[in-house]
């Protein structure tokens, strides 16, 4: 599982068409099973949705030409400090999970019906939702820094280091900012992202990728 998701870093792209096919029993059962690991692991209430009503708003449909969002995750919590960081980290084995699937998704931090969305989770703060579903594309790589532009390794950089570095640069950010930095010396890793309004969530979608890229037995957080 570990490979595919490795893998999926590398081929995952954000797609905004969907074709409008629903999901398979299986898939759902798969990625709300996924769901249940991650919400009782980190103390979230992410849930799987499906609703005739678009959950876009209209930024979502006409400027970014957003369709066939049927299916999504609602990125719920009972408020708490780091909540943001922990709904992200959440989200990228998510949105890498659904790829594994053969599944294509679209992160939306801004650009869906927060009334609608909230009526659903009555109560939790939301940060965020995905559509998930088949696409009509495989979507395209974006846009990258290089490792040297976001990071640097007190002495030579380990192996480990420069993949988790790389695939930290694969990780999906709000407007493809990648506006973080990532340091490490010896087995310490400290990644800091600058502050603004998707931080958060983007702190923690690039920490997940930089643990599955550079395996988390080689080094420790700081
Ligand atoms: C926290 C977060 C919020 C985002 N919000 C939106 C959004 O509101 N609308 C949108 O169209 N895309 C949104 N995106 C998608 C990004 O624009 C996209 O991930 C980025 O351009 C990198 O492209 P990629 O996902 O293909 O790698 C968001 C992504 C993240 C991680």
């Amino acid at each position: 599982m570990n490979e595919q998701m490795k893998e999926a870093m590398n081929t995952r792209h954000t797609v905004r068409k969907f074709d409008g096919t629903p999901l398979s029993d299986a898939d759902k059962q798969s990625l709300n099973s996924r769901i249940d690991e991650l919400n009782a692991k980190l103390g979230l209430s992410i849930i799987l949705t499906e609703s005739e009503k678009t959950p876009l708003n209209m930024m979502g449909k006409l400027v970014l030409g957003g369709e066939g969002v049927s299916t999504y995750f609602i990125l719920a919590v009972d408020e708490k400090n780091d909540a943001e960081e922990l709904l992200g980290y959440a989200s990228s084995d998510l949105i890498l999970y659904a790829q594994t699937l053969g599944l294509n998704t679209w992160w939306m931090g801004g650009t869906f019906n927060r009334k609608l969305v909230s009526a659903i989770v009555p109560g939790k703060m939301v940060t965020g939702i995905i559509a998930v579903g088949h696409g009509k594309t495989q979507g395209v790589p974006h846009k990258s820094k290089t490792p040297d532009m976001v990071s640097s390794y007190s002495g030579e950089a380990p192996e480990w280091f420069n993949n988790g570095v790389k695939a930290a640069l694969l990780a999906p950010t709000a407007l493809n900012k990648q506006a973080f930095r990532i340091e490490g010396s010896g087995n310490k890793v400290r990644l800091t992202y600058k502050s603004g309004p998707m931080s958060g969530s983007d702190k923690g979608i690039v920490k997940h990728h930089f643990e599955l890229g550079a395996g988390k037995e080689n080094f420790e957080w700081e």
